[in-house]
């Protein structure tokens, strides 16, 4: 934090954050499109003989995409606890909770996005409701996805098998089997794609709008002054 001619560059995002967004950013579009297609799916009857396994590549594909997806928000986790002080904030936003400053800073910000207020203050890692919108939309959200993506994987891979004894043995019963568990997943799935609409806007937008470099702190991994 600092004041805007004096901003001095800092190394925010290490590579195997930036490394991990991107992935993650991929499998998502993976998981949404073919996720999309398995709730409503492509008529399938009929047609040549050879395109009948369509619906099988689209599971195949989001099964594939779902267990890199759980793989890199689990390598995610670990990094919280290796990684620079940045890598911790989406994790430990809830802890700040706890603080006024918090809340004054999370006031002042809304107001910014508002246009209730012109300058916006440098931050050197999240602002604070960026933060707040990463903890309980992005990683609430993915840990609800991957609950219930697995329970519904465990349903296929039948019981005994690790998803099943490890998720859908208590995520089916907890949370109304597999019909309910379809349309949680699907709700969950737009739940996601709100936040990277409003994120993918505000990280553009901020990158114009503010004096410190944005979209290229997740690229290059250094917040520096434009100017
Ligand atoms: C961002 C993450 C994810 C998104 C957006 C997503 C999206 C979806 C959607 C929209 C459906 C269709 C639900 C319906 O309407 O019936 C679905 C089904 C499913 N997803 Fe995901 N999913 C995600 C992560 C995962 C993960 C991590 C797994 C674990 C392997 C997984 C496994 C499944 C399974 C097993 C089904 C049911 C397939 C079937 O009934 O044929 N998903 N997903
Ligand atoms: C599926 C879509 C996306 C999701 C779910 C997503 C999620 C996230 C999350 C959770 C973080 C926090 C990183 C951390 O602290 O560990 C983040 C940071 C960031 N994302 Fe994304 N992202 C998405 C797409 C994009 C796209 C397309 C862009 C490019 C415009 C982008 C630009 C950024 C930037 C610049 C940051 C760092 C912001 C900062 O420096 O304060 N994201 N993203």
């Amino acid at each position: 934090m600092g004041n805007h001619s004096k901003f001095i560059p800092v190394y925010v995002w290490e590579a195997p954050v930036r490394i991990w967004h991107w992935v993650m950013v991929l499998a998502m579009v993976a998981l949404c499109v073919t996720g999309y297609l398995i709730g409503a799916p492509l008529a399938s009857v009929g047609g040549e003989t050879s395109d009948r396994g369509l619906f099988g590549d689209i599971r195949f594909v989001h099964f594939a995409a779902g267990y890199l997806f759980a793989v890199m928000f689990l390598m995610r986790v670990i990094w919280a606890f290796i990684g620079n002080r940045f890598a911790r904030e989406i994790f430990t936003m809830p802890v700040r909770m706890f603080s006024r400053p918090f809340w004054s800073a999370l006031g002042d910000q809304g107001k910014y996005y508002l246009f209730m207020r012109r300058e916006s203050v440098p931050y050197q890692g999240h602002n604070p409701l960026a933060m707040t919108a990463m903890f309980f939309m992005y990683v609430l959200g993915t840990v609800f996805m991957i609950i219930t993506g697995f329970a519904l994987y465990g349903e296929g891979t039948g019981m005994g098998s690790w998803s099943y004894t490890l998720f859908s043995s208590w995520a089916l019963p907890l949370l109304g089997y597999s019909q309910n568990v379809h349309t949680l997943h699907h709700l969950g799935m737009w739940y996601l794609i709100i936040f990277a609409i409003v994120h993918m806007y505000m990280a553009v937008r901020e990158d114009i709008f503010t004096d410190e470099t944005v979209v290229s702190t997740m690229i290059n991994g250094w917040r520096v002054a434009k100017k």
